[in-house]
């Protein structure tokens, strides 16, 4: 088991990495429950496939859990599932120095953090993700948020949990499809910002992906410091440091947004194709090799994750994309900044890209025969 602690001013915390963690729950997480019926926000799926295994825990420690359960997907990051849950709670009687847990992927870690940034002003919340892309990244770091009409993620909060506690055993439950889009996050750890890590999991790759538990708990605790290295950093994305853990998500965004933000393209997929874009970008820009590009390209295709534009099918040429981008909630002051690389484990936020080149490096992207 490995402990990696989120170093942050009045607010660090620990998250804690190992197999079966959750039969641990009622001494792991005793400090931050004090109602005997313990809140949870559960995805519905996550809870039918674990949840006896945190009624056990919690029945250990003396206690019940009280669940109030969310459909899978996106759809439920909305304003509605946010009143509802907002509701729920106050009828559960939490006040501020209560803690809820989120159990479940990034829907329900985003959506019970900003309850809890919300409620009475703000109320504690414990993180138990239990997909590979939550566990690896949106549990850790505190960013809270629901969808709107006008986008993903456009309402939300920085609110940081008080403890994660990833128990690899939940990976079990994945389909393959889920686990390679939360590998996509993981593999961009290694290209953003560390060379080694990426060699590694070139190396070691598919056994983090068949769950072997050393691998994988390997490279679920690297991920985790890395995130964690960056967010004691930059809480709150401010100097662009944080912004480098955007690599491959504005062109990502754009492939989300084109195709619904729909199962046709997971988030983690979208990252996968992004990370390669944004290589074969820099490339074009003459920042880093060609070869450079093509060794990022070949360890997402590796990983069973979608590598090529052409071979997505879509109809839209690189305009449109372009287009998409400009909806980003990153743009500033007119201006969209990339994360580009200046080589596998050097990434950079470049700030003066020109979005006539993005459109034309698209349109060949997106034409070119691979
Ligand atoms: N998922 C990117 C971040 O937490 O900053």
């Amino acid at each position: 088991m490995a402990v990696i602690p989120v170093a942050l001013a009045g607010r660090s915390y620990e998250v804690h990495v190992g197999r079966g963690l959750i039969d641990s729950l009622g001494t792991l997480a005793a400090p931050f429950m004090r109602k005997t019926q313990v809140p949870i926000v559960a995805d519905s799926a996550a809870w039918a496939a674990h949840g006896r295994r945190v009624e056990a825990a919690l029945a250990e420690a003396g206690r019940s859990a009280a669940v109030f359960e969310v459909a899978p997907g996106e759809g439920s990051k909305t304003w509605e599932s946010l009143a509802a849950l907002c509701d729920w709670l106050l009828d559960q009687g939490i006040e501020r120095g209560d803690h809820v847990i989120a159990f479940g992927g990034g829907v329900v870690g985003d959506l019970t953090g900003f309850a809890a940034a919300i409620l009475k002003r703000g109320c504690g919340f414990v993180q138990l993700p239990t997909t590979l892309l939550a566990q690896v990244d949106s549990s850790v770091g505190g960013k809270t948020a629901i969808n709107t009409r006008a986008g993903k993620n456009l309402v939300g909060a920085f609110h940081q949990p008080a403890l994660v506690i990833a128990d690899l055993a939940t990976l079990d439950t994945l389909s393959s499809r889920e686990l390679r889009a939360g590998y996509a996050e993981v593999l961009k750890y290694g290209v953003l910002g560390d060379r080694a890590f990426f060699d590694w999991l070139n190396e070691h790759g598919a056994e983090v992906l068949a769950l072997r538990e050393e691998p994988l708990g390997h490279a679920v605790a690297t991920s985790v410091a890395m995130k964690s290295a960056i967010v004691a950093q930059d809480e709150r994305e401010t100097s662009g440091k944080r912004a480098l853990l955007n690599l491959g998500h504005t062109f990502g965004h754009a492939l989300e947004a084109e195709t619904g933000f729909s199962s046709r393209l997971l988030h983690g997929e979208s990252v996968a194709l992004g990370m390669v874009l944004a290589a074969r970008f820099s490339a074009r820009l003459g920042l880093i090799d060609a070869g450079d590009a093509q060794t990022v390209a070949t360890a997402v295709e590796s990983a069973g994750l979608p590598a090529s534009l052409s071979a997505l099918g879509l109809d839209c040429d690189g305009a449109r994309l372009v287009d998409h981008m400009l909806h980003d909630k990153k743009m500033d002051a007119g201006r969209l900044p990339f994360i580009l690389l200046h080589g596998i484990g050097e990434a950079f936020v470049a700030k003066n890209v020109d979005l006539t080149d993005v459109r034309t490096f698209l349109d060949e992207e997106l034409a070119a025969v691979r």
